[in-house]
């Protein structure tokens, strides 16, 4: 049982971060768009559908199997709650939530033509899932403490 769930824990996890990396690129296209444009209303549906469809469902699907994996963990009492490790993963993965809640702030912006942000802002941004998914992957797989 525990590596079924481990399995779709994983399975979740590539959705959840797909689309966290994808959407911050439409969104670097998007301010390319004139505001009004058939782009631009195009970009609109191609965001709400990726964040509705699949980012959210993706979040709650890791987190649900996440926290019944860390409750199955060798420690009869504490799961992995009781590794180092499992704590620095549950930091990161928090960040990596918070970011998910600005990417949704952001997107409800661009859909009411309000976007306050450049194109060079969603560049950069768009590195933070990549590092966050790199410490969180290498803390999982390794567990150096
Ligand atoms: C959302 C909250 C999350 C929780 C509570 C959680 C919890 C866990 C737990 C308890 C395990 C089992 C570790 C083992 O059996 O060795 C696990 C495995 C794993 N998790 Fe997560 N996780 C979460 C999110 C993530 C994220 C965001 C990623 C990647 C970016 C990730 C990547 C992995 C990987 C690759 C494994 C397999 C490790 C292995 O078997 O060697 N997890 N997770």
């Amino acid at each position: 049982m525990y590596q079924w769930v481990k399995a779709f824990h994983i399975i979740a996890v590539i959705a959840w971060m797909a689309g966290m990396l994808y959407l911050p690129r439409l969104f670097v296209y998007h301010c390319a768009a004139e505001k009004g444009s058939v782009q631009s209303e195009t970009f609109k549906v191609m965001e709400r559908r990726l964040l509705r469809g699949i980012i959210n469902p993706a979040m709650v699907a890791t987190w649900l199997l996440g926290l019944w994996l860390a409750w199955h963990g060798p420690d009869s009492r504490y799961g992995w709650f009781a590794s180092g490790w499992f704590g620095a993963k549950l930091c990161l993965v928090l960040a990596l939530s918070a970011f998910h809640g600005f990417l949704a702030r952001w997107r409800k912006d661009f859909a009411a033509d309000n976007n306050r942000h450049s194109q060079n802002f969603y560049r950069i941004i768009n590195e933070i899932p990549t590092l966050l998914l790199i410490a969180i992957v290498l803390l999982a797989v390794v567990k150096p403490f």
